[in-house]
């Protein structure tokens, strides 16, 4: 089998029991994920809603692991503060919401936040290269984003080659994460193709096992 790099697993809540949150995320961090993916939606740049900055704060008493905010919103920068102050370690706004990445990047540093970009799978990698040496993360989306569950489009992870051939000349470790139907028969591929964070919604969150008996195959299929 090929060897691949450790990814890091990043399970999203979308599609855990809200019911029973806390013991779902130290389900999920007793399984040894890394750190959660928490997807915000406001019915706008994606017409479903799922959660704010009261729901970040809950997670963030439920575990110690870092926590990044997926904000699938408008004027992302309006509510970079509140996730902040819940406890958020790693911002990431939409390149196709942010109207000046700069501006956003640097509200999020100022904040004392990471700054992730994520990018739709319509949008070109080109499209975010001006920021790449300032980002602490690039997102790629491997579904269209608004729901959990989808079938993942492996032609995007075309993007992610392209972006790791370009973080090569940086000189720095540069986390590139896939997001959007990860599952355990194609999470090699995934780190093959360069991203180092997986995203894990409904392969971690689902009614067939649990979010420890997941993450194990999870770990398995990437032959860690
Ligand atoms: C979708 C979200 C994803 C999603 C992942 O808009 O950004 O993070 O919840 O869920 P799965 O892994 O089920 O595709
Ligand atoms: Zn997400």
């Amino acid at each position: 089998m090929t060897s691949v790099r450790r990814a890091l697993i990043a399970p999203s809540i979308l599609t855990a029991d809200f019911g029973r949150l806390a013991e779902q995320v130290r389900a999920a961090e007793e399984g040894g994920c890394d750190l959660f993916h928490l997807d915000v939606m406001d019915g706008h740049f994606v017409p479903q809603l799922s959660f704010g900055p009261s729901v970040v704060g809950a997670v963030r008493a439920a575990t110690t692991l870092p926590l990044e905010v997926h904000m699938m919103v408008e004027r992302p920068h309006e509510h970079f503060e509140s996730f902040a102050r819940e406890g958020a370690q790693r911002l990431v706004f939409h390149y196709e919401a942010a109207g000046d990445p700069a501006e956003h990047l640097e509200l999020a540093h100022r904040l004392g936040c990471e700054a992730g970009i994520a990018i739709n799978p319509e949008t070109p990698v080109e499209a975010i290269v001006p920021w790449l040496a300032a980002l602490d993360e690039v997102v790629v989306m491997l579904i269209k984003p608004g729901r959990g569950g989808q079938e993942m489009m492996p032609q995007h992870l075309e993007k992610v080659r392209d972006l790791r051939a370009r973080v090569g000349g940086l000189g720095r470790e540069f986390p590139i994460e896939v997001d959007g139907g990860v599952k355990s028969h194609n999470a090699t591929t995934c780190v093959e193709a360069g991203a180092t964070i997986l995203v894990a919604g409904s392969a971690v969150y689902n009614e067939r096992e649990t979010p420890q008996q997941a993450l194990a195959a999870l770990r398995s299929a990437l032959g860690d």
